[in-house]
């Protein structure tokens, strides 16, 4: 085993340190429950089965100076649906220490370990939080979603006491490792957020076998930069920059990668569905078209293992859902290796009962672009 696991340490009676990820979408002030919740609701229950004197949960919400950086009550609320947790709104620091020493409480949680700069800021000497972790035996890093961040509870706390992985990064890796080692690959890439995965490509040059079913904003972009005239997406597009990367994407890998050949426009409040032969249109693409459902299903059927990342069209309007509910439907019935990523996809799976086996669906965004993309992540490298 390359890291350490819960089962590698005696937890009896000990003072466990635990790192999760409960960071959720906040819309109007309310906190929105996420798989991460019963997720790690598990994984500390299988800590407390071990019997340890104390658990203590660090998390964070959000980030300074943006609109969800907030406290973590709603999150404790959330929590407590699954596992005993007392929250505790204060921070890791001697006053800290003091009350889980008093409190007859097991499992605490303590408020926004984001609201410390001293989580984020790692260079000075003194860190408050480092100094909290001394007073605990051992140290679970539980959330791989957080591992590409060199923060104080990624990266300094392995330094100084024992630590181990959880549950849910045991997870993690080992459903990575499945995916990125099953050849012929087949990644299904949508959502508007392309540019921040394209490193993701990278699995491409692995095999050539590797293929790329590009949707939304990357099959817009890498059609754009051939040259190509949709329209009114054209204008939607146009602040977009690295348009080269792209082009660059396309002439490298143009034998690996599908692109649509219909869409689905509205016109007149309606689906209506056009050939790529119809463009330059006066209209929005709002989601893949009938054909390349046919021909992005055939694609699954000979994949060995499928990636889904992203909508690939504007799955939150049902006129437009059919493209990803499709697919959806093809990765779930072809019984193949599938890892779903992205709380879009999650989304979607839940919201039209999506029903069928994947293999495992992710709770790690930018980690797991930048773990798949080939990077070491520091919060991995600090517990190795
Ligand atoms: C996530 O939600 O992906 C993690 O909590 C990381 O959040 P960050 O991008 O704010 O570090």
């Amino acid at each position: 085993m390359e890291f350490k696991t819960i089962n590698d340490f005696e937890l009896k009676g000990k003072r466990i340190l635990v790192r999760i990820d409960l960071n959720s979408s906040v819309v109007n002030g309310k906190v929105l429950e996420s798989a991460r919740f019963l997720r790690h609701a598990h994984a500390i229950k299988s800590v407390l089965k071990k019997n340890p004197a104390k658990i203590v949960l660090l998390a964070h919400q959000g980030r300074k100076g943006e609109k969800d950086f907030t406290d973590l009550r709603q999150h404790a609320r959330i929590l407590n649906k699954y596992v005993k947790v007392k929250f505790t709104p204060i921070l890791p620091g001697k006053e800290a220490l003091r009350k889980i020493e008093n409190l007859h409480d097991k499992i605490f949680l303590l408020d926004n370990v984001r609201f410390l700069d001293d989580e984020t800021n790692i260079a000075k000497n003194d860190n408050v939080i480092v100094d909290f972790a001394k007073g605990f035996d051992i140290f679970i890093q539980d959330a791989f979603s957080v591992c590409h961040r060199a923060h104080a509870t990624t990266v300094l706390i392995p330094r100084i006491i024992k630590s181990c992985i959880g549950p849910n990064v045991d997870e993690e890796l080992k459903n990575i490792n499945q995916l990125v080692n099953r050849r012929p690959l087949l990644l299904l890439i949508g959502g508007q957020k392309v540019a921040d995965y394209l490193p993701i490509v990278k699995l491409l040059e692995k095999d050539k076998r590797n293929k790329l079913l590009a949707s939304g904003y990357l099959d817009f972009l890498i059609r754009i930069s051939q040259g190509f005239d949709y329209g009114m997406q054209n204008q939607i597009m146009k602040d977009i920059k690295f348009i080269s990367e792209f082009k660059n994407l396309y002439n490298k890998f143009s034998g690996q990668i599908v692109l649509p050949i219909d869409y689905a426009i509205e016109k007149d409040g309606k689906r209506k569905e056009v050939l790529l032969s119809n463009f330059p249109s006066d209209f929005k693409i709002c989601d893949i078209g009938k054909k390349t459902i046919e021909l992005f299903s055939k694609e699954i059927g000979k994949a060995n293992a499928v990636f889904v990342k992203g909508a690939l069209g504007c799955v939150e309007d049902k006129r437009f859902a059919e493209g990803t509910v499709s697919i959806l439907k093809a990765v779930a019935k072809s019984r193949k290796f599938s890892f779903i990523s992205g709380g879009s996809i999650s989304t979607a799976i839940k919201r039209y009962k999506i029903k069928g086996k994947f293999s495992y669906i992710s709770l790690s965004g930018g980690a797991l672009i930048a773990y798949l993309g080939g990077k070491e992540l520091p919060g991995l490298e600090a517990l190795r």
